[in-house]
């Protein structure tokens, strides 16, 4: 069985923008962590961590369907992210965009009569409504915080503190 090239071409263009995300966090991540700003730079880290992973379900849809990988040009990340309100609303608007694609390629996959590929995508729904939701959390906190940057990274901690320790198979 062989995927349709149509949601072939689509599942492409997605792979890309799953780099493309993989990029950017990995820029705002590094940005921070040059000023010394530990906690969002662990942050930026795992969510550049979660693109990639992103990209290699996909990659692994198209290998499990036959199909052909072609990854499109990515283009250069923005390296001017200078504030924590700027990655934050930066990251909320390339969440809503991504959100917005894989609307698209489930409508596709739907009109193509592909329901593998539309199963498939309902992981990437749940994910993004997170996504969203993670972010949106981030700006908020960020503009309360203005200048008060330490007071983000202090916000960082507490959440990871209600994160389950996934890094310490015995913990
Ligand atoms: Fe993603
Ligand atoms: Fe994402």
């Amino acid at each position: 069985m062989q995927i349709n090239p149509t949601v072939n071409q689509a599942i492409n263009k997605q792979i890309g923008m799953e780099f493309s995300a993989y990029l950017q966090y990995l820029t705002i991540s590094t940005h921070f962590d040059v000023e010394g700003l530990t906690e969002l730079a662990a942050f930026f880290k795992a969510q550049a961590e979660d693109e990639r992973d992103h990209a290699e379900r996909f990659i692994n849809h198209v290998v499990a369907f036959n199909g052909k990988l072609e990854i499109p040009t990515i283009n250069a990340p923005s390296s001017d992210v200078t504030s924590i309100v700027e990655a934050a609303e930066l990251s909320l608007d390339w969440e809503m965009k991504v959100t917005d694609a894989i609307n698209s390629l489930l409508k596709l996959s739907a009109e193509e009569e592909d329901h593998i590929t539309e199963n498939f995508l309902a992981w990437f729904l749940d994910e993004q409504l997170e996504e969203l939701s993670t972010m949106n959390k981030l700006l908020k906190v960020a503009r309360r915080a203005g200048a008060n940057e330490l007071a983000v990274e202090e916000f960082m901690v507490r959440q990871r503190g209600k994160q389950p320790d996934t890094t310490n198979p015995d913990a």
